[in-house]
């Protein structure tokens, strides 16, 4: 690095410029502005060659970053202090099992429900979302089984006071989870929340906050199949909020009283069950980490296998469930989750809820061990018979082809719980750095922030123009900032501290050559491209159409 003497305008200033070789040519960039002095720019050069500034140097080497793995209790720390995710209420102390979102969290949220929604609904051909009502009659409540089923008992350990919920029925068998101890039944409880319709008391009648989405895709079944022509099979979407009073909420987000769901109900002809036309060569190979209920049950560990193979070995009965684990697993995957983190397992029979046939959670390896991320049941033709027998209405379809009426049943259900999600990209994306800072790798596509501008110079004003042109241009396309505040080296650190994956550096060739530098936050890389092509650019950097290493 050497100091250049600049004079604009009559008036001299001095730079900190840095040269490096790039495919055979020596480019020289400036790093920093040093004042109008030579002693002061020399004292200044001193100070950012040091200690933290010279960092700038060994950006532009690729680095080796190390990945930690958080304690759920370092992320809630890392969400609350970055403006993520805080405890609801906090100013009062908070309330256990609700959450609220920060400037950051909120749009992680809606890029993995914006993700979601994207691949299951928009890019199918076979799929339509709906929007229901979080509160509605509760006849459904009734016909599903929720009112009557849903019912758990509250326990606590004698010994170490657990507080947790088991199945009325496993009741007599069961010790706690934690220290094996005695266990007390504080009585039976439906943890759907009651509220009442009608601001006068006499008149109101009782409802419930919905406990899972899926129902109201039932209830509304047949008049989305005929208002969206829908020929089996068929999916049909929704995500929202739902609602659960649990005994115990606990690990941060994994177990909420208030928290969203993203479900899909993949409706088939039940004389079809072994068809799957979109069961291709590319899914049939794709690799699952599976523990059957027989490997669990013979003590056995999980086994690597194909999704060919287990259909052949009858692992999975029907085609459509497995096919529906595959794309799951590969949408985590696709948005940088990490495979080992993942395996599929198989419910128990004791475990299965009242309305599946067969079930396979997908589990991820949370800080606190293996648990279910997300649901997948074959709920077979339970709802749609319940909502008939309650209704007295005809749920069946025409099938234009034989002319028969069916009742479809629901061969797979994938249901995930946004918060799961959120904390999966969270803990796969976190790492340390060489310098041990936090690196937020989160797939461009869930980054809460793409952009952020950051002119090297804040005091000239041309500069100043030009980079809030191209912020002013950008932040059309992608929530972006422009941060002028502290030393490069710190507002890099800043930014890949949240995930920003691109930072452009605006510099004082940048106004004579009209480019600027776009930094890759994986690898501390940059690149000097024309700020005409900037936008085409980051467009196929966070689409992925394209990777920073190809620019
Ligand atoms: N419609 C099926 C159904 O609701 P579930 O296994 O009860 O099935 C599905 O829930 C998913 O919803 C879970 O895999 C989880 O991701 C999420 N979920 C359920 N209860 C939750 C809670 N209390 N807090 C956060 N997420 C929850």
């Amino acid at each position: 690095m050497f100091i250049v003497k600049k004079r604009i305008k009559d008036n001299e200033y001095y730079y900190l410029q840095h040269s490096s070789r790039e495919n055979g040519k020596v480019i020289s960039r400036t790093v920093a502005y040093l004042g109008k002095t030579k002693s002061g720019a020399e004292k200044k050069a001193k100070e950012f060659k040091s200690g933290i500034k010279k960092e700038i140097m060994e950006e532009e080497k690729p680095k080796k970053l190390e990945n930690k793995r958080l304690t759920i209790d370092e992320l809630t720390n890392f969400c609350k202090r970055k403006g993520f995710v805080y405890p609801s209420g906090d100013l009062y102390g908070g309330l256990a099992g609700f959450w609220d979102y920060g400037h950051l969290g909120s749009e992680l949220k809606n890029n993995i429900k914006g993700e979601w929604w994207s691949e299951h609904v928009h890019k199918r051909e076979d799929v339509v979302g709906i929007d229901g009502s979080i509160i509605t009659n509760s006849k459904v409540w009734e016909a599903s089984g929720h009112i009557g089923s849903f019912v758990d008992v509250a326990v606590i350990c004698k010994k170490c006071k657990n507080k947790f919920k088991v199945d009325k029925h496993e009741l007599s068998k069961k010790k706690c989870e934690k220290c094996g101890g005695e266990l007390e039944s504080k009585g039976e409880f439906n943890p759907m929340f009651t509220t009442s319709v009608g601001p006068i008391k006499e008149d109101s009648t009782k409802a419930y906050l919905r406990p899972e989405t899926a129902q109201l895709i039932f209830a509304n079944f047949k008049q989305v199949q005929e208002n969206a022509r829908l020929k089996l099979p068929f999916g049909i979407a929704q995500s929202g909020k739902s609602f659960r009073n649990e005994i115990a909420p606990r690990n941060f987000l994994f177990r909420s009283r208030e928290f969203e769901q993203m479900e899909l109900e993949y409706f088939i002809d039940p004389e079809k069950t072994k068809e799957c036309f979109l069961l291709n060569k590319e899914i049939k190979k794709f690799e699952l980490n599976v523990y059957s209920r027989e490997m669990q049950e013979k003590n056995q560990e999980p086994q690597e296998m194909t999704v060919e193979e287990t259909l052949s070995k009858n692992i999975i009965e029907f085609p459509w469930h497995a096919y529906w684990l595959a794309i799951e697993l590969n949408w985590f995957f696709s948005l940088g989750a990490r495979k080992e983190n993942f395996r599929i397992r198989q419910h128990l029979k004791e475990e299965k809820s009242h309305y599946a046939t067969d079930t396979w959670d997908i589990e991820y390896n949370f800080p606190f061990g293996w648990k279910e991320l997300e649901g997948i049941a074959d709920r077979g033709t339970y709802d749609l018979s319940q909502h008939e027998k309650h209704s007295k209405k005809d749920l069946k379809i025409l099938d234009e082809k034989s002319n028969k009426k069916i009742l479809p049943m629901v061969v797979a259900e994938p249901s995930l719980g946004v918060e799961r999600a959120f904390l999966v990209f969270m803990l796969d994306a976190y790492s340390i750095n060489e310098k041990q800072n936090t690196v937020l790798k989160l797939n461009p596509k869930l980054s809460p922030i793409k952009v952020a501008i950051l002119p090297l110079v804040k005091k000239e004003k041309s500069l100043v123009k030009l980079s809030k042109g191209i912020y002013n241009e950008l932040k059309e396309e992608w929530n972006t900032v422009y941060d002028e505040s502290g030393s490069i080296g710190r507002r890099y650190a800043r930014n890949d501290e949240v995930g920003t994956p691109f930072c452009i550096t605006i510099d004082n060739d940048s106004e004579k050559k009209q480019d600027a530098t776009i930094r890759n936050r994986d690898d501390g890389i940059q690149k000097r491209v024309k700020i005409k092509n900037l936008k085409e650019i980051l467009r196929k950097l966070i689409s992925q159409e394209i990777l920073f290493k190809e620019l």
